[in-house]
């Protein structure tokens, strides 16, 4: 009897809490259930109706060093962000920069941004996104901080192992299926640092002049590949100034490029203390303020200081701004919760798996460059060779540590000694020796290496002792380079030069001198300059290259892997044959530096000036040879319809297996504004069997043929004739074909 009668009545009880007139509630207090299928807009409308002006204005600044707040009465979760571009940084404490000490949280490192950008293929781009971002939610991170695509501008940078190099093409084709790959897992990627931070010197306040063409054409494309193809989530903004103004609250790019042009719907974040001014950084659309240093810092409350914290409430209270600004912060922000945390339907992620290592490794086989193979003296003839002395001491270096915001606690690293090791086996005798002392610091945020760098030799020792190993052994391996450390390829300085660190150029001439099989392998992120380039046989561009380094190098050396990575930018041989020397003013001075190499970056500079690059732009060799035939045009005026096709015919002449990248560039000679001598406009990468060919089509859009018009503010194909270059670098240009632009067109940015 009891039940009888009490169902009905908890039913109807239930009925109208479900409906939010339960007692003690309101609809505001109810938890926001969203329900997954009405529209996005409207599930953020609702959430936003429930919210106070104190819980939006929590949600647009920081509450610890890598999380935003959430609304907990409402239920809408807290956002948590994590670096970075190479994989998961570890745990942090709530306020701190150096790692809490978990015991879960040792990731997979991938390779650095560089080598993915080396390997000129799409589809490892996507495997790497995916990866990544299969690590980021099962750490339970809403946004990835990565990926960054900075042009290439200095061969000093020290954050260039972050990016994609120096071409605008190659950059927006890489950067968009890493985007995606991420975000197929419900994780953000954050594209950074936007924009113009192309060096680590005077990084806080640097006002970078450039012209509108260098900013449209070189600067900006990757960016605006990111949010218009990548359809990217989140974006950060960068430390320097544009226009004097910090870009991080900067309404040319922020609010007129960013949100009007491009209808970015993501969230624009600051950088780590980017954000300047509250009502610049209200007024210009940034909607996530992070890493303010606060000058009371330690007070319970220095979140509170946040510029759009308290003093944002305030001058909202005060009358001084309405709520306009806010709610359009908290929509992108609601947005955000909805495509990650609050998004039922994403997968779990994985961590460190095995499947995470063969990306890795896939990855870096794919990306490393062989510079130079004279006599063929690669691949290593494993049933010819009986011993190898292997000299450098980045064959025995952590890489993962160090950096700066990508270093990372690494489940593993197979390090270059140790794979060759493992890869030559039990017939060849494998013997080190270091050959110089580098970095001994193998520590950064608290994550030690554990390795005892520690060396009693003196340099002088070290050289003989290598020379001496080098002179008894059939071949020599010299893995050496830059490293991690500050002033080499690391967050918060520039190097000094482009020569090789700690007297390597010396060492490497020595160990030449002794053995004639003598293979260089250039580990870094940047150029460097080679004085001993003519005394080699042969020389590997290394990259970093994630947990699996050792075994992708020793694949290459032992051919067990074809290489088939083309450099994503220019070797100079001097700096003075970089722009950013020759015509820049890096790195500035008074807080000002004017681009005045303009659209002339990389190997568009070299091919105007006509220098002799060390190694050039797209330069990459293979163990096989390929031959280019049959260069066709599908038609000889073009009306900007579809597309013009040019098609060339690759094949493997050589007898074995290899990938090789074809590069499409476009001339115009008859511009009424200067342009490069070749600008990239396609590429693709093939696998050929020996002897076997394929035919390679490139589609030229009207896009494809535009150049930035200054004065009109747009982008213009201008009529008249092109010619279509294909190449197997910037320097091989293996063939053309001309059409004709009949007509002159403008495009929107
Ligand atoms: C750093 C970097 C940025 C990083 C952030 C958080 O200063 O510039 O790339 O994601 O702060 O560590």
């Amino acid at each position: 009897m009891c039940k009888k009668i009490l169902n009905p009545v908890l039913a109807i009880l239930s009925f109208f809490y479900l409906c939010g007139c339960g007692p003690h509630s309101t609809k505001s207090d109810l938890p926001v259930y969203l329900d997954d299928n009405s529209p996005v807009n409207e599930r953020i409308s609702d959430a936003l109706s429930r919210m106070t002006l104190k819980e939006k204005v929590a949600m647009c600044h920081a509450q610890s060093k890598f999380s935003s707040a959430g609304v907990p009465r409402l239920g809408i979760p807290e956002i948590w962000t994590t670096d970075g571009p190479h994989g998961i940084r570890p745990e942090v404490l709530w306020d701190e920069w150096n790692q809490a000490g978990w015991t879960n949280d040792s990731c997979t490192a991938y390779p650095a941004l560089t080598c993915l950008a080396a390997t000129w293929n799409s589809d490892m781009s996507l495997l790497y996104g995916k990866s990544i971002g299969e690590e980021a939610r099962y750490r339970n991170k809403n946004i990835l901080l990565g990926p960054g695509v900075n042009i290439y501008r200095t061969p000093l940078n020290g954050r260039n192992f972050e990016y994609m190099g120096e071409d605008p093409f190659l950059s927006s084709a890489m950067v968009v299926p890493y985007i995606k790959g991420v975000q197929s897992n419900g994780v953000a990627a954050c594209v950074k640092h936007f924009a113009l931070n192309n060096q680590e010197r005077y990084r806080g306040f640097i006002n970078v002049n450039v012209s509108d063409r260098a900013l449209h054409e070189i600067y900006l494309p990757a960016f605006k590949a990111a949010v218009k193809k990548g359809k990217v989530w989140a974006l950060m903004g960068a430390y320097n100034q544009y226009k004097n103004q910090h870009c991080c609250e900067n309404e040319i790019l922020l609010r007129k490029i960013l949100r009007d042009k491009w209808h970015f719907d993501g969230v624009a974040i600051s950088d780590w203390n980017g954000t300047h001014n509250t009502m610049e950084a209200v007024k210009n659309g940034l909607d996530i303020e992070y890493g303010t240093e606060i000058s009371e810092k330690g007070k319970s409350d220095s979140y509170d200081h946040y510029f759009m914290a308290g003093p944002y409430l305030n001058l909202i209270r005060g009358g001084e701004l309405d709520t306009t600004e806010l709610n359009e912060k908290a929509r992108n922000i609601l947005r955000l919760e909805l495509r990650t945390n609050m998004n039922r339907k994403r997968p779990f992620g994985s961590f460190a798996n095995p499947a995470h290592s063969a990306a890795d490794l896939a990855i870096a086989e794919e990306g490393i460059v062989l510079l130079k193979n004279d006599g063929n003296i690669l691949p290593i003839n494993d049933n010819k060779v009986k011993s190898i002395a292997v000299i450098g001491e980045n064959a025995i270096k952590m890489m993962t540590v160090g950096g700066g915001s990508s270093s990372l606690k690494v489940k593993y690293e197979i390090l270059p000694l140790e794979g060759i090791e493992k890869r030559a086996g039990k017939d060849i005798k494998v013997t080190y020796e270091r050959g110089y002392i580098g970095d001994t610091e193998g520590s950064y945020n608290g994550v030690n290496s554990r390795q005892n760098l520690s060396e009693k030799r003196s340099a002088a020792k070290l050289i003989e002792d290598a020379v001496a190993a080098a002179g008894k052994a059939d071949y020599v391996i010299y893995v050496g380079g830059l490293n991690k450390s500050e002033g080499q390829d690391c967050e918060g300085a520039d190097r000094k030069g482009l020569e090789l660190p700690y007297g390597q150029d010396k060492l490497i001439d020595a160990l030449s001198d002794v053995n004639k099989n003598m293979v260089v392998i250039n580990i870094s992120g940047n150029a460097v300059a080679m004085p001993w380039k003519n005394k080699v046989p042969a020389i590997i561009q290394g990259w970093y290259l994630g947990s699996e380094a050792g075994n992708a190098l020793a694949a290459v050396l032992f051919g067990d892997v074809n290489p088939s990575g083309k450099l994503p930018f220019t070797f100079p041989q001097k700096l003075s044959d970089s722009p950013a020397f020759a015509m820049g003013e890096y790195p500035g001075k008074d807080g000002q530096e004017t681009y005045n190499e303009g659209i002339f970056v990389g190997y568009r500079y070299a091919d105007e000036k006509k220098t002799d690059p060390l190694f050039c732009f797209g330069y990459g060799l293979s163990y096989t040879s390929f031959k280019y035939e049959d260069i066709t045009i599908d038609r000889s005026e073009f009306d900007g319809k579809g597309s013009v096709k040019i098609s060339v015919r690759i094949k493997n002449t050589g007898n074995r297996a290899g990938k090789e990248i074809a590069e499409l560039y476009i001339k115009d000679p008859e511009s009424s504004l200067p342009r490069p001598p070749k600008e990239l406009k396609g590429f693709s990468k093939i696998a050929l069997e020996p002897g076997e060919s394929k035919i390679v089509t490139f589609n030229l859009t009207l896009h494809d043929l535009e150049y930035y018009d200054p004065e009109a503010g747009k982008w213009k194909a201008e009529k008249g004739v092109f010619e279509a270059l294909v190449g197997s670098s910037s320097r091989d240009i293996k063939g053309s074909a001309r059409f004709n632009l009949t007509k002159t067109t403008y495009e929107e940015d």
